[in-house]
């Protein structure tokens, strides 16, 4: 297998074209192979054999197109089309349950999929982000449906994908990467294969390590944005902003302090904390705590908001607010978890109206003169380069009541004449 893969001669599946799965088809069909994307939705299989992409990321269409034309790259819908294949990458969603549980449902009916199209010496990755020990309950369930032996008839990996939306095919070839292979033989053949493409380092390890370094790179993060809230919110007692003494603080060589805000959003963060503890028996609570800590920050910026009408004398039915930014990051599209939604979830019924404007966003006020036209108050729940120039005397002239909440530290100074609020800026 091996002079075949550094020859392109093996025949590759990518099982799920969605944010991940597609540019990693893409990039292996451009690098040689060919490669068949398997996707259940046939409007995506559809769209993407056209040459459109169904998902937004810079260059995607025009790479897409350069995979399809050269032939080197097809969807399909029909499973009869991957039968044989040398090597099955997986990258379907593990999405949670409403109660926290990891969903793993799609990874199985994947995993089938594979097991009824494989053969012996096929090679199975899996990319998704995965509870610890799921490849390696995988591999039974292959070795289970096939009668083959994980290690010995088919080669087992698991490549946990590090991209951020955005920068995929630069990350995709400068990230390092982690291979965790069932046998030291599976992990050298991945490492083969990804080296086609990568220039990042390679790392080889075990499944459930690799599993473990995806989960806790994320976790990571989600427990030190936690602990900035933690510190955003002694900084209102103590009133003194926490931006300024973070900046101090950041200033010791061996700290580093994450930004605090209205919350924790996108497809990873607020998931995989869930997915890491979801094997264990036990835990320390420190995981679980952090992440309530970060659901409920939407709720800190309502309390904010609800101050401030206190401070004009505004009965809360009778407030219109303008809700600012509906992506979970600056300058994006995507407000998947958004805590935009979250906080207006959490003032709809209180309030007389509530309205939103995001230029990135679909479906939200036109201009932002409309949107905030006779409104009582703004809040800023995302950081977009735009709203970091606005011109405040100008819109504060358009409203009613002039509040504003600052849930991203978008506004360095309070503007005149505004009752300001903001996460973390205690002072007055
Ligand atoms: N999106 C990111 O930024 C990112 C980054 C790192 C890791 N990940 C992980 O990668 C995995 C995939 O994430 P995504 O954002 O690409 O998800 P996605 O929802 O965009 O794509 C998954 C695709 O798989 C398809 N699918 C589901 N079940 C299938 C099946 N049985 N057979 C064929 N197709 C099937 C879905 O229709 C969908 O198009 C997840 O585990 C995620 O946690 C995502």
């Amino acid at each position: 297998m091996r002079e075949r893969i550094q020859n392109r001669n093996v025949e590759i599946a990518v099982i799920g074209l969605g944010y991940i799965g597609l540019p990693t088809a893409i990039m292996f069909a451009n690098s040689g192979f060919n490669v068949t994307g398997y996707e259940i939705r046939e409007e995506v299989v559809k769209k993407l054999n056209s040459g459109t992409a169904h998902i937004v990321e810079p260059e995607i269409n025009k790479l897409l197109q350069e995979a399809i034309k050269s032939g080197k790259l097809r969807a399909t819908s029909n499973p009869e089309d991957i039968k044989n294949k040398d090597v099955y990458i997986i990258c379907v969603q593990t999405p949670l349950r409403e109660d926290k549980t990891p969903n793993l449902e799609y990874l199985e009916s994947a995993v089938k999929t594979v097991a009824r199209a494989m053969k012996k010496g096929s090679m199975v990755i899996i990319e998704s982000t995965v509870p610890p020990l799921t490849t390696v309950r995988m591999a039974r369930l292959i070795e289970t449906l096939t009668g083959l032996k994980a290690g010995e008839d088919f080669y087992m990996v698991h490549a946990p994908e590090r991209v951020m939306p955005g920068r995929i095919f630069k990350e995709l070839v400068y990230n390092s990467r982690i291979l965790g292979g069932i046998t030291r033989e599976s992990a050298d053949l991945a490492e083969i294969l990804y080296r086609t493409f990568v220039k990042g380092q390679i790392f080889k390890t075990d499944p459930t390590t690799s599993e473990m370094v995806k989960l806790m790179e994320n976790t990571f993060r989600d427990v030190n944005i936690a602990l900035a809230n933690e510190f955003a919110f002694l900084a209102h007692q103590y009133g003194i902003n926490i931006f300024e003494a973070i900046e101090l603080a950041n200033t010791h060589p061996r700290v580093k302090i994450h930004i605090p805000g209205i919350g924790v959003g996108g497809h990873c963060l607020p998931k995989d904390p869930y997915l890491l503890l979801s094997s264990a028996k036990e835990d320390f609570g420190l995981i679980k705590k952090a992440r309530e800590i970060n659901e409920d920050m939407p709720l800190m910026a309502k309390d904010l908001l609800f101050e401030a009408f206190k401070m004009i004398n505004l009965p809360p039915e009778e407030a219109v607010v303008t809700v600012l930014g509906l992506a979970y990051k600056g300058n994006s599209d995507d407000t998947r978890n958004s805590p935009a939604y979250v906080f207006i979830e959490a003032i709809q019924d209180d309030v007389k109206e509530v309205r939103s404007y995001d230029p990135y966003v679909s479906g939200t006020h036109e201009t932002l003169e409309e949107a905030v036209k006779d409104s009582d108050a703004i809040v800023i729940a995302t950081d977009h380069s735009q709203f970091k120039k606005l011109n405040w005397e100008e819109l504060g002239k358009l409203m009613r009541n002039k509040i504003l909440i600052d849930g991203r530290h978008v506004i360095d100074k309070p503007p005149k004449g505004f009752i300001f609020k903001g996460i973390g800026r205690g002072e007055y």
